[in-house]
């Protein structure tokens, strides 16, 4: 069992608070990853598990019982960093194989000339290289494994460095953001290749990237982090579809989502431009809130497509991002201050609109996300009674 359970952990630098009490309970087998911007804790986090980083209060339990005394070498987890952190001396044998002639080898039989006269020790390197055969087939780096790290691609350092973490055989794999250093399809490919792994290896993996679309593809479950606490945890399509603040909001989702100042009007009803909308809100009038709108729930209006339960405005297009199967149309919002918004389209109805255009908008009122504002979701009520998160988002034309 390799369940990894953390309790108010707590870390400063200093004067500095950069983990302010973290709770989180990681299945056995599970795929979690933590997310948020730069400097929000994560990587400390995922130090403090390891045992690299000691932690000011809480504790640390994998399997059941606490590790906070144990050494990292001692606590049945590895890590992979972003940086690979590989021998540029030796071959990728000897890389791979190094957590276990450390183990298995003692001083005095790795020292070169007394290493040579030892019978045992090289009864020991015969079960480390068919140890680090396994694992560099099932990593497809067979064929490399008399290279230099100099001498390989990022992708294949980047698997040596797997390689080197599964030798082991851990019960948790701890990744620091294992694919920052990599080119973006190089990425794409190796995000596929972890998530086949884990499902191979049936371990508990903890993964650190600031990257949601690493999060939001690979994970079992996603923990938003932020100023050292976790925001919100859950599938991805929780975080997605019903993000607990603005922040997570924000943070979730490319391009990133619509926000539309709006306010409440007489009744607790929303009113988004001047114009009351069928949503209400259980706040006071006059309040300031946020709608946020996914860019695929935005749609181009046409006549007399605007109908109950639908809020639309006008908008000028700015530019069109050609993705290839589909756009991305950029507008802004006619005579507002307020940022522009982004809007997915098929190419046939980008193309039915022209650069500076001036076009009206609509999205479902039940598929927008309403914030107040300090940021926290609000329920808000619709007149049949149904809370908008409910409702799935409409699919763009
Ligand atoms: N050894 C240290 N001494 C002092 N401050 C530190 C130390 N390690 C981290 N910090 C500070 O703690 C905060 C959290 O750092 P951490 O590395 O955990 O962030 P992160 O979420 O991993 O960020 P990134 O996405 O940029 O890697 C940062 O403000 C950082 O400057
Ligand atoms: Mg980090």
């Amino acid at each position: 069992m390799a369940t990894v359970a953390l309790s108010s952990i707590a870390k400063s630098f200093g004067s500095t608070r950069v983990l302010g009490g973290v709770d989180l309970d990681i299945a056995d087998g599970e795929f979690l990853t933590l997310v948020g911007p730069s400097g929000c804790g994560k990587s400390t986090l995922i130090r403090i598990i390891a045992g690299l980083e000691h932690q000011d209060a809480g504790g640390v339990a994998i399997g059941g019982a606490p590790v906070d005394h144990l050494r990292p070498h001692e606590r049945r987890v590895a890590m992979v960093f972003q940086s690979y952190a590989l021998y540029p001396h030796m071959t990728v044998r000897a890389n791979i194989g190094l957590p276990l002639t450390m183990s298995r080898l003692r001083l005095w039989q790795r020292l070169p000339l007394l290493r040579l006269l030892s019978a045992q020790r090289r009864r020991v390197m015969r079960y480390i290289d068919a140890d680090v055969a396994a694992v560099a087939g099932q990593l497809q780096l067979d064929h490399l494994l008399d290279r230099k790290p100099a001498q390989l691609s990022g992708g294949q350092r980047q698997r040596v460095a797997l390689g080197r973490a599964m030798v082991r055989s851990p019960e948790v794999f701890l990744m620091d953001e294992p694919l920052s250093n990599l080119d973006a399809k190089l990425r794409v490919h190796m995000r596929t290749e972890l998530a086949e792994l884990h499902k191979r290896l049936g371990a508990t993996f903890i993964y650190v990237t600031h990257d949601q679309v690493e999060a939001m593809t690979m994970s079992d479950r996603v923990a938003m982090m932020d100023a050292g606490s976790i925001l919100q945890l859950g599938a991805p399509s929780e975080l997605y579809e019903r993000p607990a603040s603005l922040k997570v909001a924000q943070f979730i989702g490319s391009p990133a989502i619509n926000l539309l100042p709006a306010t409440v009007g007489s009744s607790g009803r929303i009113e988004l431009f001047g114009r009351p909308l069928a949503l209400s809100a259980p706040l006071a009038q006059g309040q300031a809130v946020t709608l946020g709108v996914r860019c695929e729930a935005l749609s181009l209006l046409h006549g007399d497509s605007a109908g109950p339960g639908r809020a639309w405005f006008s908008a000028r297009l700015r530019r069109k991002e050609n993705l290839g199967s589909e756009y991305i149309l950029h507008f802004d919002l006619a005579g507002r201050d307020a940022a522009g918004v982004t809007m997915r389209a098929s190419p046939a109805v980008a193309a039915g609109v022209n650069e500076a255009a001036e076009v009206t908008l609509g999205f479902d009122e039940a598929a927008c996300h309403v914030f107040d504002a300090d940021g926290a979701r609000v329920e808000p009520r619709s007149p049949g009674g149904a809370t908008g998160s409910v409702v799935p988002l409409r699919a763009w034309p």
